[in-house]
């Protein structure tokens, strides 16, 4: 794939956000019930994305196609009330706290509008799960906030991003729904578990041990357990405004032949936390952690994950390093930040 995104308009300065005018969809004047509208907020992604060929699944720039287009390109949607919102148009490779910030804000507008019963929020499949997680702990809404993605460009013959939008205005609208949740390949799968597990195929995602919360099958949610409870909302007021001021948390990886010279750059760097994606059960190479405990007892907070893609760490006794439990690396760091954000108690 192409990096890349649309060209950033021309004034716009740092990081560009636009919000397109509502767009409202005609036949949804004709809504049964005026009170259940949607919104739909666009990011950007390969959902969004465009190739010169249908055939062409990787050459492709992602973030091309506006949100109003994307539901457009939906015929079933017609029938459902809702608005669509740009949010932003990147490739999710390139996400930053600036982007997440905005986008909590907006969900927490639209969450408090009485009109609105659910988001959907499109997004790049590379973050999905950070973001998923980072909306999950920020705003622990009570209605529901469903992310979908693509792992085809919308001009691809079998692009997935239609029907994956469809399935996600459908968990949105399932009776109880509240939450963040991800909508990809037919699976409704939770904040905290969703994971990319493949770089191509379009089956590309899993919820690791915890399965999925359920499967949408021709219009309807088959829900296998309850919607997941992941407690208190941090809050959007905790967000720094300044994406500077956001603290610095870098994820290391424990290897053969790890040392502690990345510990060292990092700390000279200025870094505030530390997460460890560490081999097997949550085992670090004795130089690293050396380096680790170092900077834990000098301020730096570790976070220790696994770096094996499924299940948690199991410690048999306390550990020096604190665990991260199931959460995988990249979830454990947004977790830290919001950690360092917001500190407990
Ligand atoms: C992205 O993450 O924005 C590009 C890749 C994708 O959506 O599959």
């Amino acid at each position: 794939m192409m990096a890349g995104g649309s060209p950033r308009p021309p004034g716009a300065g740092g990081h560009w956000r636009f919000i397109q005018h509502l767009y409202f969809h005609p036949a949804s004047r004709k809504m049964q019930n005026p009170e259940l509208k949607f919104v739909v907020l666009g990011t950007g992604g390969t959902i969004a994305g465009a190739a010169t060929d249908a055939s062409d699944n990787i050459g492709y720039l992602a973030a091309q196609r506006g949100i109003a287009e994307l539901v457009r390109g939906v015929p079933a949607l017609a029938e459902v009330a809702l608005e669509a919102e740009q949010v932003a148009q990147l490739d999710s490779k390139d996400m930053d706290h600036t982007v997440w910030r905005t986008l909590a804000l907006r969900c927490a507008f639209h969450l408090a509008r009485p009109d609105v019963a659910g988001l959907v929020v499109t997004h790049g499949t590379d973050t999905l799960e950070e973001t998923a997680w980072f909306l999950q702990r920020v705003l622990a809404p009570a209605k529901p906030v469903v992310l979908t993605a693509a792992m085809r460009p919308a001009t691809a013959l079998q692009s997935d991003g239609p029907q994956n939008l469809l399935d996600a205005v459908v968990v949105a609208r399932a009776v109880g729904a509240h939450g963040v949740v991800a909508v990809l390949g037919g699976q409704m799968l939770g904040a905290r578990d969703v994971r990319k597990v493949h770089p191509y195929r379009i089956d590309a995602f899993s919820a690791g041990d915890a399965g999925p919360v359920g499967v949408i099958e021709e219009g309807r949610l088959r829900r296998f357990r309850a919607w997941p409870q992941h407690g208190a909302a941090l809050g959007v007021a905790v967000l720094p405004t300044d994406a500077t001021a956001w603290p610095f948390v870098a994820i290391v990886t424990s290897h053969a032949g790890a040392s502690g010279a990345v510990i060292s750059a990092l700390r000279a760097a200025g870094v505030r936390g530390l997460v460890v994606a560490a081999t097997g059960n949550g085992r670090v190479h004795r130089e690293l952690e050396h380096a680790l405990l170092e900077a834990q007892r000098d301020g730096v907070q570790v976070l220790r994950s696994t770096r094996c893609g499924n299940g948690r760490v199991l410690d048999a006794e306390t550990p020096a390093l604190p665990s991260a439990d199931d959460l995988t690396p990249a979830k454990a760091r947004v977790e830290l930040m919001l950690r360092l954000l917001a500190p407990a108690g």
